[in-house]
């Protein structure tokens, strides 16, 4: 059946079954590939992009049926043409990314703490549930506080 989502700004048609993984679409079908295949059982975080441009969504976990009339928004939709977010600007600032893998996944779980708590706590940062395999948390946390006040 086909399902309509706005991705990055622009309208998509897919034909798929109604609980084929987000995830799957954005990447195989719409060449998205900045969500990140980690776990597959919403465990990770790796895969998390934008719903509506500030709910955080497991694309890996999400059926596109679900996705259908809403836009979504993956690590390639963030900068606004050439200009990045801040988020993206803390994050490069801080130095953040090891290996890079989970980056994509935790720079949209950032944004979208930061548009439910414009200045989150220490424990409210330490309750993001995405993993990082080369431990960057000190380096998210200090990113998050630096996008927090960029952000005002
Ligand atoms: S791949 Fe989606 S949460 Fe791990
Ligand atoms: S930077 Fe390597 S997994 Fe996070």
């Amino acid at each position: 059946m086909p399902y309509t989502i706005k991705v990055n700004g622009k309208m998509q048609t897919v034909d798929v079954e109604a609980d084929t993984p987000l995830l799957w679409v954005l990447r195989d079908m719409l060449g998205v590939t900045g969500p990140k295949y980690g776990c597959g059982v919403a465990n990770c975080g790796a895969c998390t992009c934008l719903l509506d441009g500030h709910t955080a969504i497991l694309t890996c976990s999400f059926p596109v049926a679900k996705a259908a009339g809403h836009e979504v928004t993956s690590i390639e939709g963030l900068a606004n043409g050439d200009v990045l977010h801040p988020v993206q600007e803390a994050w490069i600032e801080e130095d953040v990314a090891q290996c890079g893998y989970c980056q994509p996944g935790q720079i949209m779980t950032a944004v979208a703490l930061l548009a439910k708590k414009p200045h989150p706590t220490d424990d409210d940062i330490d309750a993001i549930p995405n993993v990082c395999r080369c431990a960057t948390y000190f380096r998210i946390r200090a990113a998050i506080k630096n996008a927090a006040a960029r952000l005002g």
